[in-house]
């Protein structure tokens, strides 16, 4: 017989599950399908295997590693504002959801490939990896498709060891990770799952984030207007990671985005013995769903949760609330490596193209939500670009 499967709308069991019981959970029905695109990379990895590579890849996201990649956000953004700007110029739409999703997986790549990236690319003609933006659907045919990329990765870093080359990208720093105990590097099957774990949980993510903001700020000139004050405060545009720090009010406007529409909507677990939940027995191998979009919109612990308001994440408010209450990068060991990578990034962006462009939504159609593996707009986002003065 089937048993229960619960689904966590409350803080106090987002605390059970994630932190104060965590070790009696596996990942899950969810990461079983993930697990076909990611292989065993630290997404999906469990137990053992799962703790060793955190520690390899924590360095990864150290503050001084994102420090560097801020050239790289840069570049990227630069090149899309030039897209945008031209757009403008002739009253041109531009395909949001699109461009984000490009300009996103341009970012990771830079990251992880970084200069050697433009060879990829004009060795194969065309960006290989672009299928990612190309194709929607995350079925069996993408997994096919995206794990035949394994190839070319693998023969970079062949070339790389050969070469004996300094770089400064996510990748050199994947190849020279040395487990603490035996010194070891990673086994060349883990470093490519971890290589195509970081450019698929790095891409997708951030790109429905960027989508579902600028449609937010579209639709709240108030809040619109308070955000390009900050923006144009800055004597320059912003260029590093100390400038991302003095956007308060951009932080604030993605932390509201991320809780309204938070990418990892509904993140599973399965229990290994029996628990309790809040007063509910849990039985052994029981489902257990959490779902941020839920916790983030229970009217117990937010006042009008509808309603998109940055205000909420100013340091009166923030300090105010029940820590639980928000998770967009879930919470507890096994939250999100790339939080403040992609926060900084997030950031970044938005100060970068709100400083010269305002985006307009002019479809009288309502947006459609779409609950796959992420939150996305079911269809894609159109918008008009507009110079700012
Ligand atoms: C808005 C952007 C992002 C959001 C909302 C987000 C959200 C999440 C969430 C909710 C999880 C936990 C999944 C679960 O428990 O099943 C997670 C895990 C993870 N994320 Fe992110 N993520 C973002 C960006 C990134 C970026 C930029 C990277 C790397 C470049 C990244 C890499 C990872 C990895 C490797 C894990 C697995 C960590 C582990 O299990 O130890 N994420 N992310």
């Amino acid at each position: 017989m089937q048993g229960h499967i619960y689904v966590l709308s409350h803080p106090d069991h987002v605390r059970r599950v994630f932190v104060d019981n965590h070790q009696n959970y596996t990942k899950g029905i969810g990461i079983e399908r993930v697990g076909i695109l990611l292989g065993n990379g630290i997404m999906v990895s469990e137990g053992e295997l799962w703790r060793r590579q955190r520690k390899m890849i924590q360095p990864l996201f150290h503050r001084d590693m994102i420090a560097r990649m801020v050239e790289h956000i840069r570049g990227a953004n630069l090149q899309l504002l030039e897209k945008w700007m031209a757009c403008a110029e002739k009253n041109e739409e531009i395909n949001l959801t699109q461009d984000m999703s490009e300009v996103t997986l341009n970012i990771v790549l830079r990251a992880i490939f970084g200069d050697e990236l433009e060879t990829i690319v004009s060795t194969h003609g065309s960006n290989p990896f672009a299928l990612l933006t190309e194709e929607t659907e995350r079925n069996l045919t993408f997994a096919y498709k995206f794990r035949a990329l394994s190839k070319l990765i693998m023969d970079c870093v062949s070339r790389r060891r050969a070469q004996n080359q300094e770089h400064c990208d996510l990748l050199a720093m994947l190849i020279d990770a040395r487990e603490r105990k035996s010194g070891e590097p990673m086994p060349d099957k883990q470093l490519l799952d971890e290589v195509m774990t970081l450019i698929v949980a790095g891409h997708e993510t951030t790109a429905s984030a960027l989508n579902w903001m600028w449609y937010l700020l579209a639709q709240h000139p108030a809040v619109e207007q308070r955000l390009h004050q900050e923006i144009d405060s800055l004597p320059a545009p912003p260029a590093t990671i100390e400038d991302a720090a003095r956007l308060p009010y951009a932080r604030q406007v993605i932390e509201e985005t991320l809780r309204l529409y938070p990418p990892g909507w509904l993140l599973t677990r399965r229990s290994i013995d029996a628990d309790d939940i809040g007063g509910y027995p849990i039985a052994p191998k029981t489902d257990v769903f959490i779902s941020p979009y839920l916790v983030h919109r229970h009217p117990g612990f937010w006042a009008d949760p509808e309603r998109f308001d940055p205000k909420r994440f100013d340091a009166a408010h923030s300090a105010q609330r029940n820590r639980f209450c928000y998770l967009p990068f879930a919470l507890g060991p096994r939250a999100c490596i790339g939080e403040h990578f992609a926060m900084i990034e997030m950031i970044l962006h938005t100060a970068l193209l709100a400083r010269r462009i305002r985006l307009r939504y002019l479809s009288r159609q309502p947006v459609e939500l779409e609950c796959q593996v992420n939150l996305r707009t079911k269809h894609s986002l159109y918008m008009m670009p507009e110079k700012r003065q």
